[in-house]
């Protein structure tokens, strides 16, 4: 019987959106095995080559007014709103699907990619439409250097202090749907079990982190995740 009040830290990856239609990174066909990460996902490449960036991230904001969350979403939101206990959700994802199944405990550390940010000034703000030249920050006037809130290869991930705060209470650290292909989130299951949670990983396949779990359970987000929500519920 899982007591209510214990604190769950769930993380989530790429893998939770496949089902939605959103493409994963490193799987076979993955983003990083049709695009070059280095001439699209970091601060250099923004800086030499802004419109192949805004071309990039204009493809990946259309394509996500045409996925909806999958029932993996539906289940984490779930399992926040009937939970007793703690309960944070931190995504390595940069879409809006948690959000949009109705999760709010939620800590994007790698940004959103339908926020843009002013490269001058920092300041944050939604928008929908394609990111241009044309655009003009609206805090503090300088156009053509708005850029997509997201957290580029060689940049800081986003909340870290709230996320190590999470970690050192969480009493049941699970990673949904991740390769453990990439540092700081590669390490939250390490650092979890340190402090004493126990470890459980939902994936597809073996990733670069399962010898650090616990339990792991094998098969497709969609399926997986609500089978576990509900087990935890119902115990
Ligand atoms: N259900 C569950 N897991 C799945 C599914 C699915 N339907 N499909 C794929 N997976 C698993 C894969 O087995 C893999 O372990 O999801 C994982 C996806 O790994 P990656 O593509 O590496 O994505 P992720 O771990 O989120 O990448 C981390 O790398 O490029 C950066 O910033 C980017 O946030 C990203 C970070
Ligand atoms: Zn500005």
């Amino acid at each position: 019987m899982m007591a209510d009040r214990e604190n769950i830290v769930v993380l989530t990856g790429a893998g939770i959106s496949a089902e939605s239609g959103v493409a994963t990174f490193r799987d076979k066909d993955g983003i990083w095995s049709k695009f070059d990460w280095q001439k699209l996902a970091t601060p250099e490449a923004f800086e030499s080559d802004q419109q192949t960036v805004y071309d990039f991230y204009n493809t990946r904001r259309h394509k996500l007014r045409d996925v909806s969350p999958n029932p993996a979403h539906e289940a984490l939101a779930r399992l926040e709103r009937e939970w007793g206990g703690g309960f944070t959700l931190i995504t390595q994802n940069i879409d809006n699907l948690h959000e949009r199944a109705g999760s709010q405990a939620l800590i994007h550390m790698h940004g959103e990619m339908m926020k843009i940010r002013c490269a001058e000034c920092e300041t944050v703000t939604p928008y929908d439409d394609d990111l241009s030249f044309d655009l003009a920050c609206r805090a503090c006037g300088e156009s053509g250097r708005m850029r997509p809130h997201v957290v580029w290869f060689g940049e800081m991930p986003l909340e870290m202090e709230g996320i190590y705060r999470a970690l050192q209470e969480a009493d049941l650290f699970v990673a949904i749907g991740t390769s453990g292909a990439v540092y700081p989130a590669a390490g939250f299951a390490a650092e979890a079990q340190a402090m004493g949670a126990r470890t459980l990983e939902l994936n597809l396949e073996d990733s670069d982190i399962t010898p650090r779990f616990d339990a792991v359970r094998r098969g497709p987000a969609g399926a997986v995740v609500p089978e576990w929500v509900e087990e935890l519920l119902d115990a």
